[in-house]
């Protein structure tokens, strides 16, 4: 057997010694994820992201990498590789996250100083640094490099702020495809898939960019 050998899985038919066996194909997406959907393979109430995809997705495995909020938006990768997943969402990756904030009333002088220099939630838990960049009166870009439950929202509250759009536009270094609109998604090219375990630096440059 060539290892090195390549299988087309809608045409060819692998057996061993005679057996069909099964070839088990990884799947790699990213969603523009929309407001009202869980980040979810199932749930009893509401429809989840994977309820989004066409049919031939359906029974393949696949679940969203991380979590954002039934009212957040933006980028949410759907995969059925766990290992890669892992790789992407473990803790100690600090893989930054840019997200579009919104937050009620005015956005005090001090919000960029107080990310940095790591916000204390309500529960005493203590954040990592992170960037909080006014863009408009009551907009700012927020990078983040943990993914806990509610975190960018947690944080705001810390600071006495209520954020009231979210939305997320890269991990790592995928940003959001700017060619998607809500509720589409697209496969993820090899490269991609790569480098997504990277969390190299283009997050920079996206950051830079909408600062201009
Ligand atoms: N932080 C939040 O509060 N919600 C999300 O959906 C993602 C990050």
């Amino acid at each position: 057997l060539d290892s090195s050998q390549k299988v087309d899985p809608a045409a060819d038919v692998i057996a061993v010694d005679g057996q069909i066996v099964g070839y088990e194909e990884h799947i790699y997406l990213m969603l523009y994820k929309p407001a009202g959907v869980v980040s979810a393979t199932e749930d009893n109430v509401s429809p989840t992201v994977i309820g989004l995809l066409p049919r031939q997705y359906q029974g393949a495995g696949l679940f969203p990498v991380g979590r954002l909020d039934k009212d957040t938006t933006g980028l949410l990768l759907i995969t059925n590789d766990g290992t890669w997943a892992h790789g992407i969402t473990s803790p100690k990756k600090h893989m930054d996250k840019i997200y579009d904030a919104v937050v009620e009333g005015d956005i005090p002088p001090d919000m960029g100083q107080r990310f940095a220099d790591g916000i204390v939630l309500d529960d005493g838990l203590h954040c990592l640094s992170a960037k909080a960049v006014q863009t408009g009166p009551q907009s700012l870009t927020v990078v983040v490099q943990e993914g806990k439950f509610h975190q960018v929202k947690r944080m705001f509250h810390a600071v006495g702020k209520e954020v009231i759009y979210l939305k997320r536009l890269s991990m790592g270094s995928l940003a959001l495809d700017k060619t998607l609109t809500k509720g589409e998604y697209r496969s993820l090219t090899e490269e991609e898939i790569k480098k997504a375990e990277d969390n190299y630096n283009s997050q920079k440059k996206l950051l830079d960019d909408r600062l201009v």
